[in-house]
């Protein structure tokens, strides 16, 4: 991660080897900077007929001094409409045409404070959470030469703010490390991160950082009676995983239990996917990513909320012993399910470790995370995520949470009415209702397993994994759901 430090000076004071600013769109650009550079960089951004929209920038040469100096401007689009979603975009995106210019340090300007991002401590958390997640690059695949070089230093020019803006650091480091977390797991190649090798890594990752780690293998599970994730994982030659963290503070608050789906990869299963739909699949554990990058980020918060993260790590193949559609499975909780499509496997692995969860750790809130189904990106689309949950107040408190980070979410509704098209005649329930509605029937599901415990489920499969860099994320995984836990595990600490 580049190094990110706070000094009272101001950006130009600073000898760095690029300055990155921020511009809102009412803002004249003339007053951004002192003098001819200000005139020369007004002139250069009014030659490129840049409009200082959220996420675009545009890197300028001025005069400095004696000196050449190489600005970036991100735009912070219109003032009134500023909020932790904008500034993470621009300083983000800043962040990544830095990193073209190829060149070692930069020096930040604080954006001035607009619409929903007045007070100093909103402003600063969102600015250095957006400069150090934007910093995130997965090249561990490039060889050598291609590898961009990091930028190894961003200097923050607060003036007289500095000391302010140097308690936000801590705070934004532990979410952007998160984040970078979930984004890792979720760009490696289901080749390299299966079931029993993602196990691995959580235990390696979370040794000596304060967080118990239980890893239940094939027998265990069977044990627990695990019957419908042991069978969405039988056509693997990879065994199922399930992992089970705890953050345990002294005086905790409340007991929290995140519920992730970890399939590694998600090939349907003999309900098969096709050409166009397979390709991304490998980002089917989000749910169970962002759950690990957010309990990592309470860790090392401190948090005083008792955190538990619960993932189910299967990969979802064909093969001689693969589940079948018309099969019947035998959850843990007792109930029995008809398949109709293999691959609605996702809500199979979730009852069961949904089951577990709520039974065993006996939490105040129990939320899940999934990318569960295509038709939530139809009705959200690929940036937003749906909310869950009959508990009105919890859910509210989360949308709140996701305003705060900078996430977009929002609320469908669990119609109990739809309920009706996953009655079996042979079993308990089905797997899956008709394509209309096909999140709601995917909750309505899912609910079945949660018992009395208040409960939210998190649809992540917009907004988990970005098919190409844009104005808002870079190519792969987003880490997407980390913001909003984090956020709502503080509020409860606070
Ligand atoms: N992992 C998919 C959902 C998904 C789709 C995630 C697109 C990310 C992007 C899930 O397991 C799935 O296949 N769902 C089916 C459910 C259907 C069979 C009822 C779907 O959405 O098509
Ligand atoms: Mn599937
Ligand atoms: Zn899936």
């Amino acid at each position: 991660m580049t190094k990110v430090q706070v000094s009272p000076q101001g950006v130009l004071d600073l000898r760095t080897d690029l300055d990155l600013l921020f511009l809102h769109q009412e803002q004249p650009a003339r007053k951004v900077l002192p003098g001819k550079a200000g005139r020369q960089l007004a002139d250069a951004l009014a030659r490129r007929g840049f409009e200082a929209e959220v996420g675009k920038t545009v890197a300028v040469e001025v005069d400095a001094g004696s000196a050449r100096r190489l600005v970036i401007v991100a735009g912070l689009g219109k003032k009134e409409k500023t909020d932790a979603r904008a500034l993470h975009a621009a300083a983000a995106a800043g962040m990544r045409a830095a990193r073209k210019c190829k060149l070692g340090t930069a020096g930040v300007a604080l954006p001035a404070a607009a619409g929903g991002m007045r007070d100093l401590e909103s402003r600063s958390r969102a600015l250095l959470e957006g400069l150090l997640i934007g910093s995130y690059s997965f090249d561990r695949y490039l060889s050598r030469g291609d590898q961009a070089p990091p930028l190894r230093r961003i200097v923050v020019a607060a003036g007289q703010h500095a000391a302010a803006v140097k308690k936000s650091l801590a705070p934004a480091m532990a979410l952007a490390e998160g984040v970078m977390l979930a984004r890792d797991l979720v760009n490696e190649p289901a080749g390299v991160l299966d079931p029993v090798s993602y196990a691995a890594r959580i235990r390696r990752h979370f040794r000596s950082r304060g967080v118990q780690v239980r890893v239940f293998g094939r027998s265990q599970l069977e044990k627990m009676k695990m019957g419908a994730l042991l069978q969405v994982a039988a056509g693997s030659e990879v065994p199922a995983r399930v992992a089970h963290l705890v953050w345990r503070p002294a005086r905790p608050k409340k007991r929290v239990a995140l519920v992730g789906k970890g399939v590694t990869f998600d090939a349907g299963g003999y309900n098969l996917k096709t050409t166009g739909h397979i390709e991304t699949m490998k980002c089917d554990m989000a749910g169970s990513a962002a759950v690990i990058g957010a309990v990592h980020a309470a860790a090392r918060l401190k948090l005083p909320v008792e955190v538990h993260g619960v993932v189910g790590l299967v990969e979802n193949l064909v093969s001689g012993k693969a589940y079948k559609p018309g099969d019947i499975l035998h959850t843990r909780s007792g109930k029995t399910i008809e398949i109709n499509n293999t691959d609605a496997e996702g809500r199979l692995v979730l009852a069961d470790i949904l089951d577990y969860a709520q039974t065993t750790i006996k939490p105040d809130v129990m939320i899940d995370l999934a990318t569960l189904t295509g038709a939530c990106v139809v009705a959200l689309g690929e940036r937003c995520s749906a909310v869950f949950g009959s508990d009105e107040v919890l859910r509210k408190d989360l949308l709140a949470a996701a305003q705060r980070a900078g996430e977009l979410m929002w609320p469908l509704p669990l119609i109990e009415d739809y309920f009706e098209q996953l009655r079996s005649p042979i079993a308990d329930c089905r797997n899956t209702g008709s394509r209309w509605g096909g999140s709601i029937t995917a909750a309505l599901f899912l609910e079945q397993f949660v018992g009395q415990t208040p409960w939210l489920h998190l649809d992540i499969a917009g907004p988990a994994f970005s098919e190409k860099e844009d104005a808002f994320w870079g190519e792969g995984g987003t880490g997407a759901g980390v913001p909003t836990l984090l956020a709502f595990l503080a509020g409860i600490g606070a």
